[in-house]
């Protein structure tokens, strides 16, 4: 992804969320020149814990089919240490028939909430041993409800919906061609994108980004690149 393609996208998610009604905090809208004015050992834990932006292709290079916006707003350390916090959230937008490709968390125990927007689509299958899909009924609960599926369902929800996903059970979700952008949140446990999801087909997390600008606002993973930490 080049950089200035991610300049749009972060410039459009601003406009999104604001639409939306959606607030975030004062450095989701920090330059990295107004982090330079900050005194940085202030944010430590923005830093430790990757909160912020974070725009990811999966490394597919082509965002609009496969990708997701999200900005982290808390997290805690895996285990307790240094911080504490047992419990993470985030905020993210699913484009218009933007997929976030198969996956399932060892660790992470995450609720995904329709915030605003169009349809939220959400296929699911359970694991099997060999961490493939397997062909057995899904159970879920949405908003306390338990529901039982066939492997493979694609549940469509709607704004002021929500799902509750256990670990190892495999999720892929977009938003509904034709319906307009999803806002999403996300309430789970401590979230660790680096070491804590299994995608059925290998991807990776985090894109490759290219320079052809400079940057709008810094990435989760970018604050050590830009910044004197
Ligand atoms: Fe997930």
């Amino acid at each position: 992804m080049r950089r200035s393609q991610l300049n749009e996208i972060l410039a459009d998610s601003q406009a999104l969320f604001a639409q939306h009604q959606i607030y975030l905090p004062p450095f989701a809208h920090f330059t990295p020149q107004d982090w330079t004015t900050q005194d940085l050992t202030r944010f430590q834990e923005v830093f430790d814990l990757q909160l912020g932006w974070d725009v990811t292709d999966m490394g597919s290079n082509d965002f609009a089919n496969t990708g997701l916006t999200l900005f982290t707003l808390r997290n805690g350390s895996v285990g307790g240490k240094p911080y504490p916090k047992p419990y993470a959230e985030k905020i993210m937008i699913s484009r218009e028939g933007q997929q976030t490709p198969l996956h399932f968390h060892w660790y992470k125990m995450e609720d995904i909430i329709h915030r605003g927007g169009g349809n939220m689509i959400i296929e699911l299958y359970n694991r099997t041993a060999d961490e493939q899909c397997d062909t057995t009924d899904v159970e879920v609960v949405l908003d306390g409800e338990r529901q039982r599926h066939k492997a493979g369902s694609r549940l469509r929800l709607t704004a002021g919906q929500s799902i509750s996903l256990t670990q190892g059970l495999y999720h892929s979700f977009w938003a509904e061609p034709g319906h307009g952008p999803v806002i999403l949140g996300e309430v789970s446990m401590v979230n660790d994108d680096r070491r804590d999801n299994r995608f059925l087909r290998p991807q990776s997390r985090f894109s490759e980004i290219e320079e052809d600008t400079d940057p709008l606002h810094l990435l989760c993973n970018e604050y050590a690149r830009f910044l004197p930490l």
